[in-house]
């Protein structure tokens, strides 16, 4: 199957009251799993590709990757730039291909958050492509990009930010954080019905990472529609490597850690599908 945009799985989503899986690629193993994962579970598919992944030079060739392996598919896959930083980045997604791309402008202030997301919107409506701004830049650390405040995101801002920037998806930052937790997490539910309520594009939940069944379910019950997934699938593929490194065998080593990898991304998806 062709990539299908963001806006098309999350119409599924709002249809069938799920959240969809967006995981992190970082390697063509890690990429190869989820999709057999996501195949195996006939979910729909989110393929994000994060700064970690440009820093380190893997941009075209990840990229082809995950449209080879979306077009070898019979689920829904949509190929996604997560937390993008500039409206030039964006662009160079809309050239390679993308059928997503978040433009992130929850580090600046709300003004310009406001104009750059404009502009990106109406670049990537141009061509088709869904967009997910942010509001409440999320806590934590992500592909080196680090927040250390909690930020619940302003209601205020929510509604004055919908009324003129005609956003896909909103991640919202409601507690939520980027890596492992460090203290139990609280998710902040009012906030997030506050947000539904004001009549927000579907919203996204990062920081998938360590949050428990219950709060997910909670949350996608309220409406979050996408869930990001990156530390957990980082961290299972590490202990696959770790687990038979030993043996000197690198298709042992890469194949443990596949194996990782596809059990997480599974849990995560029949969850996120409440499954
Ligand atoms: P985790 O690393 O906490 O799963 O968060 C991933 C994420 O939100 C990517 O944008």
């Amino acid at each position: 199957m062709a990539l299908v945009t963001l806006s098309e799985v999350l119409a599924i989503a709002q249809k069938e009251k799920i959240a969809v899986p967006a995981f992190n690629i970082d390697n063509i193993v890690i990429a190869e799993a989820i999709m057999e994962a996501a195949e195996n579970e006939q979910s729909p598919v989110i393929l994000s590709i994060g700064q970690g992944v440009i820093n380190f030079g893997q941009f075209y060739y990840l990229s082809d990757i995950a449209k080879r392996l979306a077009n070898n598919s019979t689920v829904p896959v949509v190929l996604h730039l997560d937390h993008g930083i500039s409206f030039e980045q964006v662009i160079l997604c809309l050239r390679a291909g993308f059928t997503s791309v978040m433009y992130d402008g929850s580090h600046y202030d709300f003004s310009e958050n406001i104009t750059t997301s404009t502009a990106v919107i109406r670049a990537a409506h141009a061509v088709g492509v869904s967009v997910e701004c942010e509001l409440g830049a999320i806590q934590g650390v992500e592909d080196g990009i680090s927040n250390s405040h909690v930020n619940l995101v302003d209601l205020q801002e929510v509604k004055e930010f919908i009324s003129t920037v005609h956003c896909d998806a909103l991640a919202v930052g409601i507690g939520n954080a980027h890596g492992m937790y460090k203290a139990t997490p609280h998710l902040d539910f009012y906030r997030l019905q506050a947000c539904v309520d004001a009549g927000t594009p579907p919203l996204v939940l990062h920081g998938g990472s360590g949050l428990p069944d219950v709060l997910i379910r909670q949350a996608i019950e309220i409406g979050i529609r996408k869930i990001n997934v990156a530390t957990e699938i980082r961290f299972a593929y590490i202990k696959g490597l770790g687990e038979k490194i030993q043996t000197n065998d690198i298709y042992a080593i890469e194949h443990q850690a596949k194996k990782h990898v596809f059990e997480v991304a599974t849990k995560k998806i029949r969850l996120f599908l409440n499954k």
